[in-house]
């Protein structure tokens, strides 16, 4: 492989914003649980530390939407591969996602849960491109705001590489 990767952010600095976002978040939902629906695959690393974070009830469940395939450039089509196996009827559920970028996924994904009368729909992002958005989202929980640069590593990939780096990088070909 001929590209190399250059550190963004240091392991030590996402680990201490996931604690921060965790104690928000149990603030936040003081007396209520909150059910976690991670979005595989880039979000799964970001989303177990965020729970051992939280402090109220947790449930958690995993759905799989489309991706960008082998390129870096989204196709603004949302798609839903693979659906959570909890009902979301009546909980409070909050959407953990690794990044937003053009805001295809997770404006649409609002929709969805909004519709299956969820009690509360949020959104938790660890990285957030807003250089790119196509659609506007209200996102209630972001780790870090970036600029408009193809990140890997916590979870998120180049054609499926670099998601167990510990840190975030960006991709240099
Ligand atoms: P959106 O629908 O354009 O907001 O795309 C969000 C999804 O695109 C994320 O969940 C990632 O899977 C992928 N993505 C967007 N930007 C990057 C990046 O810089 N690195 C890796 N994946 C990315
Ligand atoms: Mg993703």
């Amino acid at each position: 492989m001929s590209e190399t990767v250059r550190e963004m952010i240091p392991e030590a600095d996402l680990n201490a914003r996931i604690a921060e976002l965790g104690a928000q978040i149990s603030k936040d939902y003081e007396g209520e649980s909150v059910y976690l629906i991670c979005i595989l695959r880039g979000a799964a690393p970001f989303a177990c530390e965020l729970a051992k974070r939280i402090t109220v009830p947790v449930t958690i469940d995993y759905m799989t939407t489309s991706s960008y395939g082998a390129g870096t450039v989204s196709t603004g089509e949302v798609r839903i591969k693979s659906d959570v196996e909890i009902p979301v009827e009546g909980r409070n559920v909050l959407i953990v996602e690794d990044i937003i970028d053009s805001g295809n996924t997770l404006h649409y994904l609002l929709d969805v849960f909004k519709n299956r009368n969820a009690k509360s729909v949020r959104l938790c992002t660890m990285l957030d491109k807003p250089e790119r958005r196509e659609v506007a989202v209200d996102v209630d929980y972001v780790g870090f705001t970036i600029p408009d640069e193809f990140v890997v590593g916590y979870g998120l990939d180049y054609d499926q590489k670099y998601r167990n780096l510990p840190y975030i990088g960006v991709v240099e070909l």
